[in-house]
């Protein structure tokens, strides 16, 4: 079986592009289950329950979240609307939504999900991913072999060490959050699909989805600017991963990178 992973939904032309795009290309790709991340599909900051409903005909399956999880206040309470977005697992335990879940693909294989947020190099707080993903590893194991994780990090180090920690216990780490796809989409010796950033939908005249004026005269002054998220000349970056869904282990990885205007 084949699973479609997302990378980061940047604002609402990454939404249209997704909403447009998603549904043709698991048909073109053959693909049974769809996981996107949305943690900047409002505004290019966290999500709201009309994003997450705006994207009801996209055929996303699963919403994974990251470091932007909760910059829409309103979403701390709209989270638990969706039983199909996760924030981040290793968040603070008290923090609302949950981090992991098993949903059923097309095919009526059991899939479970996990998201989970890197610590290096990143500001927002954050439990230890790797003591969180063994635990709910083996409770998802009861159920089923076939596991994706969105390892979402900036430090590639950091990515890399998950995948290979998780090797041969999960299906694929793929990597989000940078917003620019990496080259070094792979299946590791033990059977785990690993990629160290999927990349992003968003626009490709941008930095990393933002206006590019304002970012460049913010790194070339020093000084504070808007950064408004482009919403036109949109690319959508995603991987797919082929699967046993018997066994749960990865067969090939494929990057997807499409132009939606
Ligand atoms: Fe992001
Ligand atoms: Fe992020």
């Amino acid at each position: 079986m084949k699973v479609l992973m997302v990378g980061d939904i940047v604002g609402k032309g990454g939404r249209r592009s997704v909403i447009d795009s998603v549904p043709r290309l698991r048909e073109e790709l053959g693909c049974q289950l769809c996981i996107a991340n949305g943690e900047n599909m409002a505004g290019g900051g966290g999500m709201t329950v009309k994003c997450v409903n705006s994207l009801s005909h996209a055929k996303v399956d699963v919403v994974t979240g990251g470091d932007h999880m909760w910059d829409q206040k309103e979403f701390v309470d709209g989270i638990s609307a969706f039983s199909h977005v996760l924030r981040p697992a290793n968040l603070n335990v008290l923090q609302p939504g949950r981090g992991y879940g098993i949903f059923t693909a097309s095919n009526g294989v059991n899939v479970g999900v996990i998201s989970l947020q890197g610590r290096s190099l990143m500001t927002k707080v954050a439990d230890n991913p790797f003591t969180a993903a063994d635990r709910i590893v083996n409770e998802i194991r009861k159920t089923t072999p076939v596991i994706f994780v969105d390892m979402h990090a900036e430090a590639t180090s950091e990515k890399v060490a998950m995948g290979r920690y998780l090797d041969g216990r999960v299906s694929a780490v793929l990597g989000t959050h940078t917003h620019v796809p990496t080259a070094d989409d792979q299946v590791f010796e033990g059977g785990t699909a690993f990629q160290c950033d999927v990349g992003m939908v968003g626009s490709r005249h941008s930095v990393l989805g933002r206006a590019v004026d304002p970012v460049v005269h913010h790194f070339s002054t020093g000084m504070p600017a808007k950064f408004s998220v482009v919403e036109n000349e949109i690319r959508l970056h995603a991987t797919v991963v082929e699967v046993d869904a018997e066994e749960g282990h990865a067969y090939s990885t494929e990057r997807v990178r499409r132009d939606w205007d």
